[in-house]
């Protein structure tokens, strides 16, 4: 099968920008798209630059975006992305380009190490051999601990792509592989660190980064994770914690506070930010522009018809996760 290949060139030395060149290439059955690469550059353009090493979807090296979105080069048949005899290779999004294909990683690297990835035991206990963790407890671990750090998950980060000091879902992962790991002894530190501003409460549920990810990482499956975990050790202290607080009390009510089965838009606003004078300020300007645009939610929040069943909805739902939490 002959297809043409759109792939990125760019030589930050020389190029202003980067340009898509064709080559055409005759792809082999059962070729992988790192193959095909290949094909370009050991019998077509030697320059042709990108990384990879294992061949094997294991090293992370050779992630690069086909057709618009993240993808391991060695795990994916060619024959897959071939669209009406073509297809587009472009490198990773969210980060500075060095070279065609390849990619400067220091932000993605950056951004990880802010969340300290690596154990910090209690020095204080001794242990006769090693700390032994439970098969129970490994597994709260086992799925971020298969992150290879491809970089695909931060290349399609919607947040990341308006705002580069958000963590970014690969090193959310890494925290809770840790936040998780029964042998740490900084829990709480990390859950604090994780609550403020930049952290776990600014992803907006994309599901870019899971449905990207090659192995069973699935960052935002580990961000919900985070989340319940900071909520429910009651560092609730923060817009992202309030903010789903809120919508929760607004639909089915919490802690005998009654919810009126719909999304009160009046009390959801106020209770996201708290009992701060800077907060209930910073609401005013987009209050007045709704108002003045009659886009303003009723004052009296409405009551919906079969409220008892919503409520009953969410009591079993609470019943359920204590059951779960034994
Ligand atoms: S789900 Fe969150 S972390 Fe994942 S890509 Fe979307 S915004 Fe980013
Ligand atoms: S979480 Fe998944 S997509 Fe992100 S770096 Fe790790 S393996 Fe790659
Ligand atoms: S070359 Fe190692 S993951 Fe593709």
């Amino acid at each position: 099968m002959g297809a043409k290949f759109f792939v990125s060139r760019y030589n930050s030395e020389v190029d202003a920008k980067a340009h898509l060149q064709e080559f055409t290439v005759v792809v082999p059955k059962g070729a992988t798209l790192l193959d095909c690469l290949n094909i370009i550059k050991w019998e077509q353009d030697g320059t042709f630059s990108f990384r990879m090493s294992c061949r094997s979807a294991i090293c992370g090296s050779c992630a690069v975006r086909v057709n618009g979105h993240a993808r391991l080069a060695c795990k994916t048949q060619a024959a897959d992305v071939i669209v009406d005899g073509e297809v587009t290779i472009e490198p990773l999004g969210n980060l500075p380009v060095i070279r065609d294909l390849i990619v400067d990683l220091e932000p993605f690297w950056e951004s990880l190490e802010r969340v300290k990835p690596w154990l910090v035991p209690d020095e204080t206990k001794k242990f006769d051999r090693e700390r032994l963790q439970s098969h129970h407890d490994q597994l709260k671990i086992d799925a971020a601990s298969t992150c290879i750090m491809c970089g695909s998950c931060y290349s399609d980060c919607n947040v990341l792509n308006v705002d580069k000091m958000f963590l970014g879902p690969a090193s959310l992962a890494k925290a809770q592989r840790f936040v998780f790991d029964t042998r740490d002894s900084e829990k709480e530190a990390r859950l604090d660190f994780l609550s403020q501003v930049n952290g776990m409460w600014d992803c907006t549920h994309c599901a870019e980064c899971s449905t990207r990810c090659p192995t069973e990482a699935k960052p935002l499956e580990r961000i919900i994770e985070l989340r319940q975990e900071a909520v429910n050790s009651g560092f609730t202290n923060n817009n992202g914690a309030r903010h789903v607080l809120g919508f929760r009390e607004s639909i089915g009510g919490f802690k005998g506070k009654g919810g009126g089965g719909m999304l009160n838009e009046n009390y959801l606003p106020l209770r996201s930010v708290g009992l701060s004078l800077g907060g209930m300020l910073s609401l005013l300007p987009v209050g007045i522009r709704m108002i003045m645009r009659g886009k303003n939610p009723p004052m009296i929040p409405h009551i919906i018809d079969k409220i008892g069943e919503v409520r009953k909805m969410f009591r079993r739902f609470d019943e359920y996760r204590k059951e779960g939490e034994k």
